[in-house]
């Protein structure tokens, strides 16, 4: 309920920005709609996450996308999925994330711009350029278990919160 509180009113916000702020609001719109269509099942309108489940990426995208090797795990995780142990908001979870490499690098790149501007504290990073997914979706392909050991070995040194 909260959730579609939220929802609403940003569409409203939207919608009278839509008149005045047309062009800010269509190039804003890209990665929330390929976040809609591809992740939100799982991650939850807003990237809120499920405890215990499925990850929250609100607000810890944008840490995450604040270090370069943050930004390569990120656009890593999209491109070959993840499996394996990880703790989120100290609980465990016991997932897998399918590869969603079917998504072009304009697309990967929008969607992480969108998950890195939820619930920013400080300022927003830098929006993900599709040449940063096309160099990672270059270097080759990662079984999600070798993703799980990249990304774990990030949360140990605090680039994943
Ligand atoms: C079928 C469900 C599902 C879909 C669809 C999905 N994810 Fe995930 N995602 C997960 C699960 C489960 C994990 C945790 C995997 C683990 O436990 O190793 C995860 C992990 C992540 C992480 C790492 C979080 C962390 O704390 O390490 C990121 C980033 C992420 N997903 C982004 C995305 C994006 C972006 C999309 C859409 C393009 C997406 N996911 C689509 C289920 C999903």
């Amino acid at each position: 309920m909260k959730a579609f509180a939220v929802f609403a009113l940003g569409a409203a916000a939207a919608s009278c920005l839509g008149s005045t702020a047309g062009a800010a609001t269509t190039t804003a719109a890209p990665g929330a709609k390929v976040f809609a269509d591809h992740c939100q099942v799982c991650h939850q309108a807003e990237a809120v996450g499920v405890p215990g489940q499925f990850p929250r990426l609100a607000g810890r995208a944008a840490l995450i996308a604040a270090a370069p090797e943050g930004r390569k795990l990120l656009a890593t995780i999209v491109l070959n999925g993840m499996s394996g142990r990880v703790n989120v908001d100290s609980q465990p979870i016991l997932g897998v994330m399918p590869p969603l490499d079917s998504l072009s690098d304009a697309e990967a790149a929008s969607v992480l711009t969108y998950l890195a501007g939820l619930q920013t504290e400080k300022a927003k990073p830098a929006p993900f350029k599709p040449a940063e997914i096309a160099a990672v979706r270059a270097s080759g392909k990662l079984a999600p278990g070798q993703v799980l050991a990249q990304r774990n070995g990030l949360a140990a040194v605090r680039v994943v919160p």
